[in-house]
């Protein structure tokens, strides 16, 4: 990641006289990431919600598989994008919650149908054997994606906001050991 090029690119923007001409806008990516994430989730929610189990079930479980790596895929780059970013400014801030707000409710809607999944997964594979355990992996992969996720952007809030996004964390994490909770039982 840190190449040549980077540290080239890196002073060739201390030797400008204008400054901020070669600053990338991490706020917008982690926004347009958010964004990314979100449309992860609609999409694996609606394969999921596809899934007949069984033999007949097969290629859908390979989509869904598919559709949570590019979500993990997703959160772990907004992941970065966010530890790259200078603090955001109170108006980023602002922007980076309200998305996270927004997220809320797709995601719980999608555990939802997940948890609503579990016999299906349960004659799973060929209709042979059982997938409730890969999916209880995949949610607690994608809930420790999404915790590293939230503690990167936090560390980058304003302190106002800082403040008030543990209480969308919780609701997002409520919701996923509500689904992994469901999947281990
Ligand atoms: C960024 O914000 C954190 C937490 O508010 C603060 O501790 C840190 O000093 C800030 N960094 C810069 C470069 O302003
Ligand atoms: C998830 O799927 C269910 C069942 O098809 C649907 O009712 C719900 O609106 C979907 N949620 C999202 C966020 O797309």
């Amino acid at each position: 990641m840190y190449s040549v090029k980077n540290v080239f690119l890196f002073s060739l923007a201390l030797s400008l006289p204008t400054h901020g001409f070669c600053k990338r806008d991490e706020a917008s990516s982690v926004i347009s990431g958010i964004q990314k994430i979100s449309d992860a989730v609609i999409t694996l929610n609606k394969t999921v919600s596809s899934y007949p189990g069984g033999i007949e079930g097969t290629i859908t479980a390979l989509d869904i598989l598919g559709d949570s790596f590019s979500l993990e895929h997703a959160i772990t780059s907004t992941t970065s994008d966010a530890k790259q970013s200078a603090n955001f400014t109170d108006t980023e801030s602002q922007s980076i919650a309200q998305a996270f707000v927004n997220l809320v409710p797709t995601i719980q809607s999608s555990l939802t149908t997940i948890e609503g999944k579990k016999s299906e997964f349960q004659h799973g594979l060929l209709g042979l054997a059982s997938l409730d355990w890969v999916v209880e992996d995949l949610l607690k992969t994608l809930k420790s994606d999404s915790d590293a996720l939230s503690t990167a952007v936090i560390a980058k809030l304003t302190s106002t906001w800082a403040g008030v996004a543990p209480l969308v964390v919780s609701q997002i994490d409520a919701a996923f050991e509500t689904a992994i909770t469901t999947y281990s039982t």
